[in-house]
């Protein structure tokens, strides 16, 4: 290999979770009718019918500037705050909304606002794996703070013994990818009081970034509560990519709290961060369609019935499998420890799964709830028959 040809330069620095899809042979059969692809929450099915009739009606201009350049639009930034006041109860006002290229953006621009060089930003594990590259990109260090193994809750006591001079940020996602879990108001509280307090010891603020693209994909009709009902310096990433299952269809925001005691200068810096990000603003036809996308959401009674298929019947079969509160996956134990391994033996079969070990959880696998029905059905056979392969004692896992 060539050290100084720009092209192998670049591919060696894709996060790890990127280089795995595009080196393991589900790159090669994506979209194969044969596989059973559970691997990330993309759309399997056809598109929400709501969702191409808003985008075929706004496509058409009403005025000379329809698709020309756009900031965070005021409709935009109003029905965003509208919703998130709702939502949370908390009165977010639309000039603390910058719209943008979905919770990518939003996060990657948070990070921008917030970052010093050198500074922390706290991960619960396990995570989504983008957060770790997009923290990197902004020169900002992640410190990783492992959940509560049983309950899967964020350990407050972890979180805080990870604080220190340099902690700008915890970021929170709940519900949770890849856990499923929702993160109590109670729990939320706990973690506000303890990091409030590191913080005035600190004598700066440390912000949550509160990552809420499930907020609206939850089970048994749950209601999420956000850090930003207590805790003012919080910043709010949401997207309509799952909402809607259109991630390619790019529209997200952040949101600064009202309460938040930097409110201004971090207000006055959004544009120039949205800039500097390289135009971090959704296109003009995502903004001019909100009002009719926003009150679009797949069919969650559907997603409810493929979670407990795939929960009650892997269980059954001896998988150690918890049922997600929220969001859209589920994350069994590997029969085996090496989950690589174990992901390797399912790919054998058509059934790609994406091992945990790509997101600090090694010894389990994920599975998007996303997979067709057709798909979820035809797999049953083969989680049993590769659990069997494995010659793993079945008490065992389960215990
Ligand atoms: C937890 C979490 N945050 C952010 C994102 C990015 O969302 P989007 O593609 O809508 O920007 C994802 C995508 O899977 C996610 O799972």
């Amino acid at each position: 290999m060539n050290d100084n040809d720009p092209t192998t330069t670049r591919s060696r620095e894709l996060p790890p979770l990127s280089r795995f899809l595009a080196e393991s042979t589900w790159a090669a059969r994506r979209g194969d009718r044969d596989i059973m692809d559970f691997m990330l929450a993309s759309p399997q099915e056809m598109p929400l019918p709501g969702v191409t009739a808003a985008l075929k009606y706004w496509s058409d201009p009403l005025t000379k500037d329809w698709f020309g350049y756009k900031g965070s639009e005021e409709p935009a930034r109003e029905l965003s705050a509208r919703t998130l006041h709702e939502r949370t109860g908390v009165p977010f006002k639309p000039d603390d909304i910058a719209m943008t290229n979905g919770a990518f953006g939003a996060l990657a621009l948070a990070f921008r606002l917030i970052g010093q060089p050198g500074a922390e930003v706290i991960v619960n594990t396990p995570a989504w794996s983008f957060y770790e590259p997009l923290l990197l990109a902004a020169g900002l260090t992640p410190v990783k703070a492992p959940v509560d193994a049983t309950t899967l809750d964020i350990d407050v006591a972890g979180v805080l013994a990870a604080v220190g001079a340099a902690t700008r940020a915890v970021i929170i996602n709940s519900p949770n990818n890849p856990t499923g879990r929702i993160y109590t108001t109670a729990t939320l509280r706990r973690l506000a009081n303890a990091i409030g307090e590191a913080a005035r010891c600190n004598g700066r603020p440390i912000y949550i970034v509160s990552d809420e693209v499930f907020a609206r994909l939850t089970f048994d009709g749950a209601r999420p509560s956000s850090p930003a009902e207590v805790y003012a310096n919080t910043l709010v990433v949401y997207s309509w990519g799952k909402q809607l299952m259109a991630p390619g269809q790019r529209i997200g925001y952040l949101a600064l709290h009202p309460e938040m005691p930097d409110l201004e200068a971090l207000r006055d810096a959004l544009f120039a961060a949205q800039l500097a990000g390289g135009f971090n603003v959704p296109s003009a036809l995502m903004q001019h369609a909100l009002p009719d996308l926003d009150p679009l959401t797949i069919d969650l009674e559907h997603l409810q019935r493929k979670r407990d298929r795939l929960v009650s019947t892997l269980g059954s079969i001896g998988y150690d499998v918890r049922s997600p509160e929220g969001a859209v996956y589920l994350l069994p134990r590997a029969p085996i420890a090496d989950d690589m391994t174990f992901a390797g033996l399912l790919a054998d079969r058509d059934l790609f799964v994406l091992p945990g070990s790509l997101f600090d959880y090694p010894g389990h696998f994920r599975l998007s709830l996303t997979a067709s029905d057709d798909m979820i059905e035809r797999s049953l056979p083969h989680f049993e028959a590769a659990l069997r392969e494995t010659g793993a004692d079945q008490a065992a896992i389960a215990s």
